[in-house]
């Protein structure tokens, strides 16, 4: 097969997995899990989208409580997820899961992990669960 055929073949493969499903495999590509742990006091209200795709709906995440969602990344047109999220008067909005994301965290294990961390002062990332990590943004 020419190599733009296989690369169709995997974008279809990749598309025709559930993007919110826990149990699925991606055979070709690299599973990420993104959390967002608020450590806000009140409750957050995150939006997600996807490309040209809106994930649906807001999601309310309450002190200390978190939402998470896998994906397959794609190969090398990476998969792109945005957030906009409102704690109380405050809004902010940035790049959830990039290329810039996927090539810091990426350790080829079988899920790669992205955590995030919304704190009243900003947000941060991290590969790990344990909280600190790099400081990305504050609040607008
Ligand atoms: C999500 O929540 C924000 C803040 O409460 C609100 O302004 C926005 O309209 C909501 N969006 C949807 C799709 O419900
Ligand atoms: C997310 O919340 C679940 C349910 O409370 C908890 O078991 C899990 O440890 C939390 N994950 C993180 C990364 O805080
Ligand atoms: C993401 O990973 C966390 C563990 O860090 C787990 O609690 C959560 O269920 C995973 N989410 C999905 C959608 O697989």
């Amino acid at each position: 097969m020419r190599s733009s055929t296989i690369h169709n073949l995997l974008i279809f493969v990749v598309l025709t997995y559930p993007i919110a499903s826990t149990a699925f495999a991606c055979p070709f590509t690299a599973k990420w899990n993104v959390s967002i742990i608020s450590v806000v006091p009140n409750d957050l209200v995150v939006h997600i989208k996807s490309g040209g795709d809106d994930l649906g709906k807001n999601h309310t995440i309450p002190f200390v409580g978190n939402y998470s969602w896998s994906f397959c990344d794609m190969l090398g047109d990476h998969i792109l997820f945005y957030g906009y999220f409102w704690w109380g008067s405050k809004f902010q909005n940035l790049y959830l899961f990039n290329e810039a994301i996927s090539d810091k965290f990426f350790s080829d294990v079988d899920i790669e992990h992205c955590y995030w961390f919304v704190k009243p002062e900003g947000f941060y990332v991290n590969n790990l669960p344990s909280g600190g990590g790099e400081f990305i943004k504050g609040w607008d």
